[in-house]
């Protein structure tokens, strides 16, 4: 369970990115996380994987509080999650493979075993014909897949997708969000944020953020 208790997030004296959030999200939930640019989206991600901390508040995920893990647990805690956000690109200068395998190497795994389950996570998110290509051939949607397969390939319990589908057509839209839902049925909560509104009729759960606030609906949302 992932849990947001009076959260508030003040950047710089007055800038409120996030103001006092309280919020439940049950363990298998698909949640779209809706709002225009500068709502707030990627702070509520960035306070969940630990990568910003609460002004005030508590967010806590599986009973932990995320903002008393240290420098030395944070990134054991970070492995458990899935994490897809904005600027993370692929390295270019390595194979699709490769890419699929570093979290995997990183976290001390031997290459062959590494390798078994670098190809299992592309075959996943349906590029198993692509492993050996560099990442610059591929389209913008296949890009954010392999992404996509980096980011469960530790087999995480939560997938956290900072607009996966910004810059790409409906169609490659579509294909990386069905990617993703397909980890829900294995019980992975999934958060995806997105400022798209058509890609909103998928979901079974929004989240409306507006000037970091909870809103209850997206004409609401862009109202405020
Ligand atoms: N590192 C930062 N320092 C100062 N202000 C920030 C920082 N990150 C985000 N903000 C501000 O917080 C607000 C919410 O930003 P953000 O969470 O990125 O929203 P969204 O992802 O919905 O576009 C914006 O006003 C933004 O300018
Ligand atoms: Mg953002």
């Amino acid at each position: 369970m992932i849990e947001f208790k009076n959260v508030t997030k003040e950047y710089t004296q007055g800038v409120f990115a996030l103001r006092d959030i309280s919020l439940t999200i049950a363990d298998g939930e698909l949640i779209f996380l809706a709002g225009p640019s500068g709502a707030g989206k990627s702070s509520l991600l960035k306070l969940i994987a630990g990568v910003e901390r609460p002004s005030s508040g508590i967010v806590s995920v599986h009973g932990q509080d995320v903002s008393k893990l240290n420098a030395s647990s944070l990134p054991f805690y970070r492995r458990k999650l899935g994490l897809i956000l904005q600027g993370q690109g692929l390295l270019l200068d390595r194979s699709v493979l490769a890419n699929v395998m570093l979290p995997l190497i990183v976290a001390g795994a031997a290459s062959s075993e590494a390798e078994i389950r670098a190809r299992a996570a592309l075959e996943k998110v349906n590029l198993s014909d692509k492993a050996e290509a560099r990442p610059l051939t591929l389209s913008g949607g296949e890009q954010q897949r392999v992404a996509i397969a980096r980011a469960i390939v530790n087999r995480p319990r939560i997938i956290l997708a900072d607009e996966p589908t910004a810059f790409l057509d409906k169609d490659n839209a579509n294909k990386v969000v069905n990617a993703l839902k397909a980890f829900q049925s294995a019980g992975v909560t999934c958060i995806i944020s997105s400022h798209d509104e058509q890609l909103l009729e998928q979901a079974s759960r929004v989240i409306y953020l507006s000037k970091g606030a909870i809103s209850d609906s997206w004409t609401s949302a862009l109202a405020a």
